[in-house]
Protein backbone atom coordinates (compact mmCIF):
# COMPACT_ATOMS: atom_id res chain seq x y z
CA UNK A 1 0.00 0.00 0.00
CA UNK A 2 1.47 3.61 -0.39
CA UNK A 3 0.58 6.28 1.42
CA UNK A 4 -2.73 8.77 0.12
CA UNK A 5 -1.42 12.69 0.80
CA UNK A 6 2.30 12.13 0.15
CA UNK A 7 2.56 9.23 -2.86
CA UNK A 8 3.47 12.14 -5.26
CA UNK A 9 6.59 13.11 -4.32
CA UNK A 10 8.86 10.62 -1.62
CA UNK A 11 12.00 10.63 -1.19
CA UNK A 12 13.70 6.97 -0.03
CA UNK A 13 15.66 6.70 2.94
CA UNK A 14 16.51 3.37 3.71
CA UNK A 15 15.20 -0.49 3.24
CA UNK A 16 15.04 -2.06 6.41
CA UNK A 17 14.68 -5.48 4.67
CA UNK A 18 12.07 -8.22 4.60
CA UNK A 19 9.43 -7.71 7.62
CA UNK A 20 7.12 -9.95 8.86
CA UNK A 21 3.67 -8.02 10.73
CA UNK A 22 5.46 -6.83 13.54
CA UNK A 23 2.87 -7.86 15.83
CA UNK A 24 2.22 -11.48 13.92
CA UNK A 25 3.29 -13.89 16.48
CA UNK A 26 3.01 -17.24 15.01
CA UNK A 27 2.32 -20.83 15.81
CA UNK A 28 5.17 -23.06 14.48
CA UNK A 29 2.51 -24.44 12.41
CA UNK A 30 2.46 -21.18 10.72
CA UNK A 31 5.60 -20.65 9.84
CA UNK A 32 6.46 -21.71 6.20
CA UNK A 33 3.08 -19.28 5.21
CA UNK A 34 4.42 -16.27 7.44
CA UNK A 35 3.64 -13.17 5.47
CA UNK A 36 6.89 -10.81 4.51
CA UNK A 37 7.15 -6.87 2.73
CA UNK A 38 10.04 -5.17 1.98
CA UNK A 39 10.32 -2.08 4.88
CA UNK A 40 11.60 1.19 3.31
CA UNK A 41 11.07 4.48 4.67
CA UNK A 42 11.21 7.99 2.89
CA UNK A 43 10.79 11.27 3.55
CA UNK A 44 8.08 13.54 1.89
CA UNK A 45 10.33 16.92 1.52
CA UNK A 46 7.43 19.17 1.23
CA UNK A 47 5.52 18.34 4.10
CA UNK A 48 8.84 16.85 6.33
CA UNK A 49 6.97 13.82 6.53
CA UNK A 50 8.71 10.88 7.64
CA UNK A 51 7.24 7.58 6.39
CA UNK A 52 6.88 4.42 5.40
CA UNK A 53 6.24 3.91 1.60
CA UNK A 54 5.79 0.68 1.44
CA UNK A 55 4.10 -1.91 3.75
CA UNK A 56 0.59 -4.57 4.35
CA UNK A 57 -2.57 -3.85 4.51
CA UNK A 58 -4.38 -2.17 7.73
CA UNK A 59 -6.70 -5.42 7.58
CA UNK A 60 -3.78 -7.29 8.26
CA UNK A 61 -2.41 -5.69 11.22
CA UNK A 62 -5.57 -4.57 13.10
CA UNK A 63 -8.11 -7.70 13.80
CA UNK A 64 -10.42 -9.82 16.23
CA UNK A 65 -6.71 -11.40 17.30
CA UNK A 66 -4.44 -7.63 18.13
CA UNK A 67 -2.14 -9.16 20.59
CA UNK A 68 -1.49 -5.16 22.18
CA UNK A 69 -3.40 -4.10 25.46
CA UNK A 70 -2.74 -0.61 26.45
CA UNK A 71 -3.56 -1.71 29.88
CA UNK A 72 -0.25 -3.93 30.26
CA UNK A 73 1.76 -1.09 31.86
CA UNK A 74 1.31 0.42 34.91
CA UNK A 75 2.98 3.34 33.56
CA UNK A 76 1.52 4.14 30.62
CA UNK A 77 -2.23 3.43 32.55
CA UNK A 78 -1.12 5.97 34.84
CA UNK A 79 0.03 7.98 31.67
CA UNK A 80 -3.77 8.06 30.49
CA UNK A 81 -4.90 8.43 33.44
CA UNK A 82 -3.12 12.32 33.61
CA UNK A 83 -3.66 12.69 30.21
CA UNK A 84 -7.07 12.18 30.72
CA UNK A 85 -7.29 14.91 33.36
CA UNK A 86 -5.64 17.42 31.42
CA UNK A 87 -8.38 16.98 28.95
CA UNK A 88 -10.76 17.58 30.81
CA UNK A 89 -9.12 20.91 32.82
CA UNK A 90 -7.84 21.79 29.99
CA UNK A 91 -10.92 21.85 27.04
CA UNK A 92 -14.36 20.40 29.09
CA UNK A 93 -16.39 23.04 29.60
CA UNK A 94 -19.62 21.88 30.86
CA UNK A 95 -21.50 18.72 30.26
CA UNK A 96 -22.86 18.94 27.24
CA UNK A 97 -19.20 18.89 25.44
CA UNK A 98 -18.59 15.50 23.90
CA UNK A 99 -15.25 13.59 23.46
CA UNK A 100 -13.99 10.68 21.15
CA UNK A 101 -11.28 8.54 20.99
CA UNK A 102 -9.85 7.33 17.93
CA UNK A 103 -8.01 3.71 18.80
CA UNK A 104 -9.24 3.50 22.01
CA UNK A 105 -7.94 0.03 22.44
CA UNK A 106 -9.13 -1.53 25.85
CA UNK A 107 -10.48 1.52 27.15
CA UNK A 108 -7.63 2.42 29.47
CA UNK A 109 -7.78 6.04 28.48
CA UNK A 110 -11.66 6.46 28.04
CA UNK A 111 -12.89 4.92 30.85
CA UNK A 112 -11.13 7.68 33.28
CA UNK A 113 -13.47 10.09 31.28
CA UNK A 114 -16.67 8.00 33.21
CA UNK A 115 -17.11 10.19 36.10
CA UNK A 116 -17.48 13.00 34.04
CA UNK A 117 -20.76 12.93 32.84
CA UNK A 118 -19.84 14.17 29.23
CA UNK A 119 -20.67 11.82 25.93
CA UNK A 120 -17.96 9.67 25.18
CA UNK A 121 -17.15 7.78 22.32
CA UNK A 122 -14.33 5.11 21.41
CA UNK A 123 -13.60 3.42 17.70
CA UNK A 124 -11.26 0.47 17.46
CA UNK A 125 -11.00 -1.75 14.12
CA UNK A 126 -9.59 -4.50 16.47
CA UNK A 127 -12.48 -6.74 17.47
CA UNK A 128 -11.02 -8.23 20.64
CA UNK A 129 -9.44 -5.47 22.47
CA UNK A 130 -12.77 -2.82 21.50
CA UNK A 131 -14.81 -5.78 23.17
CA UNK A 132 -13.05 -5.28 26.33
CA UNK A 133 -13.24 -1.52 26.44
CA UNK A 134 -17.55 -2.03 25.67
CA UNK A 135 -17.19 -4.30 28.89
CA UNK A 136 -16.17 -1.70 31.05
CA UNK A 137 -19.59 -0.18 29.66
CA UNK A 138 -18.03 2.32 27.48
CA UNK A 139 -19.74 3.64 24.51
CA UNK A 140 -17.51 1.62 21.63
CA UNK A 141 -18.07 1.61 18.09
CA UNK A 142 -15.63 -1.76 16.44
CA UNK A 143 -14.49 0.05 13.58
CA UNK A 144 -11.77 2.00 11.59
CA UNK A 145 -12.39 5.41 11.81
CA UNK A 146 -13.07 7.03 8.28
CA UNK A 147 -14.68 10.33 7.18
CA UNK A 148 -17.51 7.28 6.26
CA UNK A 149 -17.60 6.33 9.36
CA UNK A 150 -18.92 9.81 10.62
CA UNK A 151 -22.18 9.67 8.47
CA UNK A 152 -23.60 7.54 10.96
CA UNK A 153 -22.53 9.33 14.15
CA UNK A 154 -25.10 12.45 13.78
CA UNK A 155 -25.04 12.97 17.70
CA UNK A 156 -21.29 14.19 17.29
CA UNK A 157 -21.57 15.67 13.96
CA UNK A 158 -20.53 19.35 14.29
CA UNK A 159 -20.63 19.03 18.03
CA UNK A 160 -17.54 17.24 19.59
CA UNK A 161 -14.99 19.08 21.90
CA UNK A 162 -12.53 17.17 22.08
CA UNK A 163 -10.96 14.00 19.61
CA UNK A 164 -8.29 12.17 20.70
CA UNK A 165 -5.97 10.07 20.31
CA UNK A 166 -2.73 8.14 21.16
CA UNK A 167 0.13 6.05 19.42
CA UNK A 168 -2.82 5.68 16.74
CA UNK A 169 -2.72 8.21 14.08
CA UNK A 170 0.65 7.44 12.56
CA UNK A 171 -1.20 4.02 12.41
CA UNK A 172 -3.89 5.78 9.91
CA UNK A 173 -2.81 5.40 5.76
CA UNK A 174 -5.10 7.55 4.24
CA UNK A 175 -4.60 11.34 6.13
CA UNK A 176 -6.62 13.19 4.28
CA UNK A 177 -9.73 10.86 4.95
CA UNK A 178 -8.77 11.25 8.66
CA UNK A 179 -8.56 15.01 8.62
CA UNK A 180 -12.05 14.94 6.63
CA UNK A 181 -13.55 13.15 9.28
CA UNK A 182 -11.89 14.57 11.91
CA UNK A 183 -13.40 17.92 10.57
CA UNK A 184 -16.74 16.63 10.41
CA UNK A 185 -17.26 16.35 14.15
CA UNK A 186 -15.61 19.00 15.41
CA UNK A 187 -17.61 21.72 17.12
CA UNK A 188 -16.15 25.53 15.78
CA UNK A 189 -13.93 25.62 19.22
CA UNK A 190 -13.19 21.50 18.83
CA UNK A 191 -9.51 20.40 19.57
CA UNK A 192 -7.77 17.32 18.39
CA UNK A 193 -5.31 16.18 20.20
CA UNK A 194 -2.88 13.27 19.79
CA UNK A 195 0.49 12.18 21.13
CA UNK A 196 3.07 9.97 18.96
CA UNK A 197 6.47 9.04 19.38
CA UNK A 198 8.65 11.78 18.55
CA UNK A 199 10.74 11.40 14.76
CA UNK A 200 13.04 13.88 16.99
CA UNK A 201 13.44 11.45 19.51
CA UNK A 202 14.14 8.77 16.62
CA UNK A 203 16.95 10.36 15.22
CA UNK A 204 18.53 11.08 18.25
CA UNK A 205 18.55 7.79 20.19
CA UNK A 206 18.56 5.92 16.56
CA UNK A 207 15.74 4.01 18.27
CA UNK A 208 14.65 2.57 14.83
CA UNK A 209 12.44 0.09 16.26
CA UNK A 210 9.72 2.91 16.34
CA UNK A 211 9.46 1.94 12.27
CA UNK A 212 7.04 -1.22 12.04
CA UNK A 213 4.47 -2.12 9.78
CA UNK A 214 1.66 -0.31 12.01
CA UNK A 215 3.84 2.93 12.10
CA UNK A 216 3.01 4.13 8.89
CA UNK A 217 4.39 8.11 10.03
CA UNK A 218 6.43 9.10 12.65
CA UNK A 219 5.78 12.65 13.12
CA UNK A 220 7.21 15.91 13.94
CA UNK A 221 5.88 19.31 14.72
CA UNK A 222 7.04 20.30 11.15
CA UNK A 223 4.95 17.56 9.61
CA UNK A 224 1.89 17.65 11.61
CA UNK A 225 1.63 22.01 11.18
CA UNK A 226 2.19 21.46 7.38
CA UNK A 227 -0.14 17.86 6.53
CA UNK A 228 -3.58 19.77 9.01
CA UNK A 229 -2.67 23.08 7.46
CA UNK A 230 -3.87 21.58 4.22
CA UNK A 231 -7.60 21.59 5.74
CA UNK A 232 -7.81 24.41 8.01
CA UNK A 233 -6.05 23.86 11.04
CA UNK A 234 -3.16 24.58 12.94
CA UNK A 235 -0.81 23.92 15.74
CA UNK A 236 -1.58 25.48 18.71
CA UNK A 237 0.40 24.01 21.40
CA UNK A 238 2.38 21.23 21.96
CA UNK A 239 3.62 19.12 24.58
CA UNK A 240 7.07 16.89 24.49
CA UNK A 241 6.47 13.57 26.57
CA UNK A 242 8.98 11.04 27.93
CA UNK A 243 6.38 7.98 27.12
CA UNK A 244 7.52 5.60 24.68
CA UNK A 245 11.45 6.73 24.28
CA UNK A 246 10.40 10.30 23.39
CA UNK A 247 6.40 11.47 22.40
CA UNK A 248 4.83 14.49 21.53
CA UNK A 249 1.59 15.53 22.23
CA UNK A 250 -0.16 18.03 19.49
CA UNK A 251 -2.88 20.16 19.85
CA UNK A 252 -4.49 21.54 16.64
CA UNK A 253 -7.68 23.51 16.12
CA UNK A 254 -9.45 25.39 13.58
CA UNK A 255 -7.32 28.22 12.16
CA UNK A 256 -7.56 31.80 14.63
CA UNK A 257 -10.08 30.21 16.97
CA UNK A 258 -6.98 29.91 19.56
CA UNK A 259 -4.08 31.76 20.35
CA UNK A 260 -0.95 30.05 19.71
CA UNK A 261 1.54 29.01 22.33
CA UNK A 262 4.72 30.34 21.87
CA UNK A 263 6.42 26.81 22.36
CA UNK A 264 5.11 25.65 18.98
CA UNK A 265 7.21 28.53 16.85
CA UNK A 266 10.26 27.49 19.42
CA UNK A 267 9.80 23.71 18.51
CA UNK A 268 9.18 24.15 14.89
CA UNK A 269 12.16 26.75 14.92
CA UNK A 270 14.31 23.83 16.36
CA UNK A 271 13.29 21.14 14.20
CA UNK A 272 14.25 23.34 10.68
CA UNK A 273 18.03 24.18 12.41
CA UNK A 274 18.57 20.59 12.85
CA UNK A 275 17.20 19.98 9.15
CA UNK A 276 14.39 18.24 9.39
CA UNK A 277 13.55 18.99 5.86
CA UNK A 278 16.35 17.56 4.89
CA UNK A 279 17.49 14.73 3.58
CA UNK A 280 21.05 14.87 4.64
CA UNK A 281 19.31 13.94 8.55
CA UNK A 282 18.11 11.29 6.93
CA UNK A 283 20.83 9.92 5.87
CA UNK A 284 22.54 9.96 8.56
CA UNK A 285 19.91 8.41 10.57
CA UNK A 286 20.59 5.48 7.91
CA UNK A 287 24.07 5.20 8.75
CA UNK A 288 23.41 5.50 12.21
CA UNK A 289 21.02 2.53 12.06
CA UNK A 290 23.56 0.15 9.95
CA UNK A 291 26.11 1.33 13.29
CA UNK A 292 24.05 0.17 15.50
CA UNK A 293 22.83 -3.15 14.16
CA UNK A 294 26.69 -4.08 13.67
CA UNK A 295 27.38 -3.07 17.37
CA UNK A 296 24.15 -5.06 18.99
CA UNK A 297 25.45 -8.02 16.96
CA UNK A 298 28.98 -7.63 18.15
CA UNK A 299 27.54 -7.24 21.50
CA UNK A 300 25.61 -10.64 21.39
CA UNK A 301 28.54 -12.46 19.72
CA UNK A 302 30.56 -11.35 22.17
CA UNK A 303 28.10 -13.05 25.48
CA UNK A 304 28.03 -16.48 22.41
CA UNK A 305 31.45 -16.80 22.62
CA UNK A 306 31.41 -16.56 26.69
CA UNK A 307 28.54 -19.49 26.18
CA UNK A 308 26.17 -17.27 27.77
CA UNK A 309 22.46 -17.81 27.67
CA UNK A 310 20.57 -14.89 26.03
CA UNK A 311 16.83 -13.97 26.75
CA UNK A 312 14.83 -10.74 25.15
CA UNK A 313 12.55 -8.79 27.52
CA UNK A 314 9.11 -7.64 26.40
CA UNK A 315 8.16 -9.31 22.52
CA UNK A 316 7.30 -5.12 21.85
CA UNK A 317 6.09 -4.93 18.11
CA UNK A 318 9.58 -2.57 18.10
CA UNK A 319 11.08 -5.86 19.21
CA UNK A 320 10.12 -7.23 15.17
CA UNK A 321 12.24 -5.02 13.46
CA UNK A 322 15.23 -4.72 15.94
CA UNK A 323 15.25 -9.15 15.67
CA UNK A 324 14.79 -8.68 11.50
CA UNK A 325 16.75 -5.52 10.38
CA UNK A 326 19.36 -7.39 12.46
CA UNK A 327 19.04 -11.04 11.48
CA UNK A 328 19.03 -12.24 15.13
CA UNK A 329 16.70 -15.64 15.90
CA UNK A 330 16.25 -18.31 17.95
CA UNK A 331 20.47 -19.35 16.96
CA UNK A 332 21.03 -16.60 19.41
CA UNK A 333 18.25 -15.83 21.22
CA UNK A 334 16.69 -18.01 23.40
CA UNK A 335 13.59 -17.09 24.22
CA UNK A 336 11.61 -13.40 24.75
CA UNK A 337 9.86 -13.12 28.37
CA UNK A 338 6.20 -11.17 28.12
CA UNK A 339 3.10 -11.07 30.19
CA UNK A 340 0.58 -11.30 27.56
CA UNK A 341 -1.20 -13.94 27.22
CA UNK A 342 -2.07 -13.87 23.72
CA UNK A 343 1.66 -14.09 22.89
CA UNK A 344 2.92 -16.40 25.19
CA UNK A 345 3.53 -19.81 23.26
CA UNK A 346 3.98 -18.36 20.57
CA UNK A 347 6.96 -17.44 18.12
CA UNK A 348 8.42 -13.98 17.39
CA UNK A 349 7.52 -12.80 13.87
CA UNK A 350 9.88 -13.72 11.60
CA UNK A 351 13.10 -14.46 13.61
CA UNK A 352 10.60 -17.40 15.38
CA UNK A 353 12.17 -16.77 19.02
CA UNK A 354 9.65 -18.55 21.38
CA UNK A 355 7.78 -15.66 23.52
CA UNK A 356 7.45 -16.96 27.24
CA UNK A 357 5.77 -15.95 30.59
CA UNK A 358 7.69 -13.13 32.16
CA UNK A 359 7.16 -14.97 35.27
CA UNK A 360 10.30 -17.67 34.23
CA UNK A 361 12.46 -14.38 34.36
CA UNK A 362 12.60 -14.72 37.69
CA UNK A 363 12.82 -18.65 37.97
CA UNK A 364 15.79 -18.93 35.16
CA UNK A 365 16.63 -15.93 33.88
CA UNK A 366 18.89 -15.98 31.42
CA UNK A 367 23.01 -14.51 31.64
CA UNK A 368 22.58 -11.56 29.27
CA UNK A 369 19.33 -9.82 28.42
CA UNK A 370 18.32 -7.55 25.38
CA UNK A 371 15.69 -5.37 26.78
CA UNK A 372 12.85 -4.91 23.67
CA UNK A 373 10.31 -2.64 26.02
CA UNK A 374 13.34 -0.07 26.58
CA UNK A 375 10.75 2.71 26.93
CA UNK A 376 9.20 0.92 29.94
CA UNK A 377 13.07 0.53 31.32
CA UNK A 378 12.03 1.88 35.01
CA UNK A 379 9.32 0.01 35.26
CA UNK A 380 10.77 -3.42 34.56
CA UNK A 381 13.72 -2.76 35.87
CA UNK A 382 12.35 -1.80 38.94
CA UNK A 383 10.14 -5.13 38.67
CA UNK A 384 12.97 -7.18 37.95
CA UNK A 385 15.94 -5.58 40.07
CA UNK A 386 17.42 -9.06 41.52
CA UNK A 387 18.09 -10.05 37.37
CA UNK A 388 21.71 -7.02 38.01
CA UNK A 389 21.84 -7.42 41.27
CA UNK A 390 22.42 -11.60 40.94
CA UNK A 391 25.05 -10.57 37.98
CA UNK A 392 22.73 -9.95 35.01
CA UNK A 393 23.70 -7.96 32.16
CA UNK A 394 20.96 -5.96 30.44
CA UNK A 395 21.86 -4.83 27.41
CA UNK A 396 19.99 -2.35 24.47
CA UNK A 397 20.05 -1.88 20.63
CA UNK A 398 20.45 1.65 22.15
CA UNK A 399 23.89 2.91 22.51
CA UNK A 400 24.67 4.03 26.44
CA UNK A 401 20.78 2.86 27.25
CA UNK A 402 21.84 0.71 30.50
P1 LIG B 1 5.18 -1.51 24.22
O1 LIG B 1 6.47 -0.78 24.22
O2 LIG B 1 3.98 -0.74 24.52
O3 LIG B 1 5.02 -2.34 22.89
P2 LIG B 1 4.92 -1.98 21.35
O4 LIG B 1 6.31 -1.88 20.80
O5 LIG B 1 4.19 -3.17 20.84
O6 LIG B 1 4.17 -0.68 21.24
O7 LIG B 1 5.28 -2.73 25.27
C1 LIG B 1 4.23 -3.65 25.39
C2 LIG B 1 4.78 -5.05 25.39
O8 LIG B 1 5.75 -5.19 26.43
C3 LIG B 1 3.72 -6.11 25.65
O9 LIG B 1 4.00 -7.24 24.85
C4 LIG B 1 3.91 -6.47 27.13
C5 LIG B 1 5.38 -6.24 27.31
N1 LIG B 1 5.75 -5.89 28.68
C6 LIG B 1 6.18 -6.91 29.54
O10 LIG B 1 6.25 -8.08 29.15
N2 LIG B 1 6.51 -6.58 30.83
C7 LIG B 1 6.44 -5.31 31.28
O11 LIG B 1 6.75 -5.04 32.46
C8 LIG B 1 6.00 -4.27 30.40
C9 LIG B 1 5.93 -2.85 30.86
C10 LIG B 1 5.67 -4.61 29.09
Amino acid sequence: MKCNITNKNVEEIMSFGKMPIANGFLNEKDKSSEYFYEMTVGLSPDLGLFQLTNFPKVEMMFHDKYPFFTNSSSYMRNHFKKYAEWISKEFIENNSDKIIEIGCNDGTMLENFKNNKIESLGIDPSGNVAKIAKDKGLNIINSFFSENLTYSLNQFKSKTKVICAANVICHIPDLNDLIKGIDKLLSKKGVFIFEEPYLGSMINNVSYDQIYDEHIYIFSAISVEKVFSLYGFELIDIYPQITHGGSMRYVLARKNEYSKSPKVNKILGEELKKGFLDIDLYMRFKLNCLRSKERLNDLIDLSLKKNQRIGGYAATSKSTTILNFCSINSNKIDCIYDTTPEKIGKLSPGSHIPVIDSEEFKINPPDTCLLFGWNHKNEILEKEKNFASNGGKWISHIENFI
